[in-house]
């Protein structure tokens, strides 16, 4: 497991992502309402590069004939397919099963650090 600074916390302002790059890996990093996911640039359906999606919302649960639009900013948009992932978690919005690898970030003194490994 290590841990790499990545960013501070005044280069991504709220509705912002930056792109890194870590052991060869493509890392999206996102501010979601103040907080900081970091995701794996790569779609699990056809390898897309996943965080060339746009950020977006999604429609929520309602009653038929309903449509209640909701979650803004928390939801990455595959642009290949459409796949949506829920930045917060990594997991598909149609599956549990399905996910977007993640990885853990941290904030100390507005210095973003996320953690490779187990
Ligand atoms: S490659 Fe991402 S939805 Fe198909």
């Amino acid at each position: 497991m290590a841990v790499y600074p990545i960013a501070s916390t005044e280069e991504i302002p709220e509705g912002t992502f930056k792109m890194i790059q870590i052991q060869e890996k493509s890392i999206g990093l996102y501010n979601v309402k103040g907080d900081y996911y970091a995701v794996n640039n790569y779609c699990p359906h056809q390898g897309a590069e996943l965080c060339k999606g746009i950020v977006c919302g999604t429609t929520l649960e309602s009653q038929v004939y309903e449509f209640i639009y909701g979650r803004e900013q928390e939801i990455l948009r595959c642009p290949w397919h459409g796949w949506e992932f829920d930045l917060r978690t990594g997991k598909s919005l149609f599956s549990e099963k399905v996910r977007v690898r993640s990885f853990p970030v941290s904030v100390e003194n507005g210095q973003i650090s996320i953690t490779i490994g187990k």
